[in-house]
This record gives structure tokens, C-alpha cells and sequence, in this order.
């Protein structure tokens, strides 16, 4: 399978940020050997979505409501995001887990509201600094998965430790090896065949002169980037870095 290569831009960009982004990305994906996806603020999914109709670039939201629909003043639903452009949403990142308190039970709801709305989920998971260090990592990853995945799960699951995010640090590449052959363990265990075939993200510090070596590790199925993805170039020379 084609590695994705999927750009979190977390709460940055206002309109013309997005076409300063989104442009040349448009131009530079042209024969691309890995799929790109854009995850803008929300209000910038309809622009976003409008620049990259039909360049093969997805689009995507950072977050959606478990409901469908209701009193929830603030919150977007799933359907919403679909209904401005968008094909994925991001579920879980570890920024959201922190700041607003969301517990594996509740990402597994925005899991089911996501895929009922027709909508690709990736689900993040990742270890702290302190789990890393009290050699935790696997049993914190596996509680993760088993909370956060629903039954008969079809989506991306992205693998971000806590520590290598926005900190320009990575994970050896060994220890990023041992991490996705865990999690595809894990898969294959839950989901039978189908398991196998899902994509796992690293995200954590990705940048175009990492990307290469990130990208080549068995078990990678492509990148979740933050920061460099805020940078058309730099997106774009992680995704020349991808394995097609
Ligand atoms: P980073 O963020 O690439 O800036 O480390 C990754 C993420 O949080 O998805």
C-alpha cells in the first residue's frame, strides 16, 4: 500500500496562510509516489478542500464530536466535516487527550461517529517520556489500541510518542520498528487479516531530512506531521522521502 503522508497543522492558519500552503502543494504532489492528506483548522477545511478539488490531495479534520448532531455549542460533528470537504479526521492526538481530557472510551466514540459519517479515522496513540523511560511503552500503546479502537476497526492508527512531538526529537529508528511491529501484533490480534492491512503512522518530529529513514522502517505506513507541515516544501520533501 502507498505510505500517507498526513500534514496536521493543529491551530494554525487563517485564509491566507492556507492558500500560501495548499497551492504549491497542489502543484508539487503531481506524481508523488504516496498519498498526501491536509488536516487545516476546521474553519479552513471548505478553502482548503476548494484549492485541492481534484489534485488527489485529501483533506481532513483534526477532531470531530461523537454525536451527530445536537446541543454541543462549539463542537463539529462528523458529518459536518464531511459535508466541508473533508475524507479523514484525526482522533486521540495527544495534545487533545491532555487539554481536554479525552479518555481512550471517548475516542473510541468519535471513532464510531467518524466511520458512520463516512469518514477515514486515525486514531493516535503514543507513550510519555516517563512511560518511555520505565520501559512501559508497549503495555501503555496496547491499552490504548484496546480502548480507542472499536470492534472490526477500518482506519489509520498514527503512533506519536508524547515526547518526540513539536520537540524535534525521534525515537531510535529501532525502537520505531519495535513500536509498529507491536502495534501490528496488536492489529493482527484484534482484526484478524484485515488488521494487517491498515496503515500505521509515525508522527513526532518528522522533517524532510528524517523522513527517508522514518519512511524505509518496516511496519511504516507513512508520517503524521505536525510542525514541517506547515511549510509546503518541507511537507513536500517528506513526501519525496516516502516509499511508494
Ligand atoms: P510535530 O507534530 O511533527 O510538530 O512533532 C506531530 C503531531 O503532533 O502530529
Amino acid at each position: 500500500m502507498r505510505q500517507l503522508i498526513a500534514g496536521n497543522w493543529k491551530m494554525n492558519g487563517l485564509t491566507e496562510q492556507a492558500a500560501g500552503i495548499a497551492g504549491p502543494l497542489r502543484h508539487g504532489a503531481e506524481g508523488l509516489g504516496c498519498d498526501l492528506l491536509v488536516c487545516p483548522p476546521a474553519t479552513l477545511i471548505a478553502r482548503v478542500a476548494d484549492i485541492l478539488a481534484g489534485s488527489g490531495i485529501a483533506v481532513g479534520g483534526q477532531d470531530c464530536h461523537a454525536k451527530a448532531s445536537g446541543a454541543h455549542t462549539g463542537d463539529i460533528s462528523a458529518a459536518m466535516l464531511r459535508d466541508a470537504g473533508a475524507s479523514h479526521v484525526i482522533l486521540g492526538h495527544s495534545e487533545r487527550r491532555a487539554d481536554h481530557g479525552e479518555s481512550d472510551a471517548v475516542v473510541q466514540a468519535k471513532t464510531l461517529a467518524a466511520i458512520a459519517a463516512g469518514l477515514t479515522p486515525i486514531v493516535c496513540v503514543g507513550e510519555t517520556e516517563a512511560d518511555r523511560v520505565a520501559g512501559r511503552q508497549n503495555a501503555v500503546v496496547g491499552a490504548q489500541l484496546a480502548g480507542s479502537l472499536p470492534d472490526g476497526f477500518a482506519g489509520v492508527v498514527a503512533y506519536e510518542p508524547v515526547w518526540a512531538i513539536g520537540t524535534g526529537r525521534t525515537p531510535t529508528e529501532a525502537d520505531v520498528a519495535d513500536m509498529h511491529a507491536f502495534i501490528r501484533g496488536v492489529l493482527a490480534a484484534r482484526l484478524g487479516p484485515a488488521g494487517s492491512g491498515l496503515r500505521i503512522l509515525y508522527g513526532g518530529s518528522v522533517k524532510p531530512s528524517n523522513a527517508a529513514a522514518l519512511m524505509g522502517l518496516p511496519d511504516v505506513g507513512g508520517a503524521l506531521v505536525g510542525g514541517a507541515s506547515l511549510n509546503a516544501e518541507d511537507f513536500l520533501g517528506i513526501a519525496r522521502a516516502a516509499r511508494a
